[in-house]
């Protein structure tokens, strides 16, 4: 039966990532144009348990589609992964009268919104659920686009080409750790736009040999003197490696942990455009009853698909841009001249 939506709330969960507050505002402003309230809920799904919640209106959401970080805190929560959280969630729920939730977030996030829906139904109470892909690892199956991946990019790759100034007059080998603990996009897009010597990503298995060692002896051969090692998180320590390429070349690399210097930051243009379309289409979704479901870019587009469709989709890793980067690098020097 279809439902007249009054309140939606709104509320981030997860890591958070620039542009989490340019979703808020765009999720709330498209509400209120359309003669619906909305409320931000604080920290994530704890809020939702704790009844931790402030009325957003036109105002309150100004002059935060600038500003990294998000208005309204964000968390991880253990007692929302259970029935008795659940339970307690939908009771501010119904508290608050909310009949649709959008959580901004990565995966974690949306399965707590399919599992808050499916509780929601199992006690005879309607709640749609909207999920806005945002995090800095670009790792969200079903979008191609994660809000918070480009600013990162450019915030490790301004960090970088600093080190890479030093790097060069000292002539040596910098070993930097970036952030994904499970992907590789950003040590790939970060590696291909510093014109790094290595690139080490969970989704290639590590060939200390092939893929470092010998990189750096190619890209000695063609008259470079510094290297820039650039390191997944999710592929290990960064400390470890560089005392591993000390060992074997009888250089002295520096390592750098970017850490979460990444997740902070003005977002980009690219990341505040596209949570202001992803936060608008949410609203637009729940108001035409399309939820449960999360608002993901396909090729540039936004589409709207079914949440636990989307909970199983998968990406297939971009090797081709690592093979990209290993065609642009001094690596191959021998064979491109
Ligand atoms: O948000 C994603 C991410 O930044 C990962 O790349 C990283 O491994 C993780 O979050 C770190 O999260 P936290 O320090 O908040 O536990």
């Amino acid at each position: 039966m279809e439902q007249k939506v009054k309140r939606i709330g709104v509320l981030t969960s997860g890591g958070d990532a620039p542009g989490m507050n340019a979703a808020i505002r765009a999720v709330a402003r498209t509400a209120l144009g359309l003669g619906i309230d909305c409320i931000g809920i604080r920290r994530g799904w704890n809020g939702l348990i704790s009844s931790d919640f402030i009325k957003l209106t036109t105002s309150s959401v100004s002059h935060i589609i600038n500003r990294g970080g998000t208005l309204l805190y964000t968390a991880r929560s253990e007692e929302f992964r259970t029935t008795a959280g659940l339970d307690k969630a939908l009771a501010t729920c119904k508290l608050l009268g909310l009949d649709a939730i959008v959580a901004v977030g990565g995966d974690g996030t949306f399965r707590g919104a399919l599992d808050l829906s499916r509780r929601a139904s199992e006690v005879g109470y309607q709640l749609q659920v909207a999920g806005i892909p945002a995090t800095i690892d670009n790792d969200i199956g079903c979008s191609n686009y994660t809000i918070g991946f480009d600013t990162a990019c450019n915030t490790a790759v301004e960090c970088i080409d600093k080190l890479r100034d030093t790097m060069q007059s000292h002539e040596r080998c910098s070993v930097v750790e970036v952030m994904g603990r499970h992907a590789g996009y950003l040590a790939l897009y970060v590696g291909l736009s510093v014109g790094a010597t290595a690139v080490l990503i969970p989704e290639h298995e590590l060939d200390f040999e092939r893929d470092i060692v010998e990189k750096i002896r190619r890209a000695r051969l063609a008259g470079t003197t510094h290297y820039m090692v650039v390191v997944a998180e999710g592929v290990g320590s960064a400390i470890e490696i560089g005392d591993r390429i000390h060992e074997a070349v009888g250089i002295d690399p520096r390592v750098t942990v970017l850490g979460h210097i990444q997740r902070g930051g003005a977002p980009t243009a690219r990341d505040r455009e596209t949570a202001s379309r992803m936060g608008y289409e949410a609203v637009k979704a729940i108001v035409s009853n399309q939820g449960n479901c999360v608002v993901a870019t396909k090729e540039g587009r936004m589409v709207v698909i079914e949440m636990e469709e989307a909970l199983k989709m998968t990406k297939t890793f971009e090797m081709d841009r690592y093979r990209i980067l290993e065609a642009l690098t001094n690596n191959n020097y021998a064979e491109i001249g």
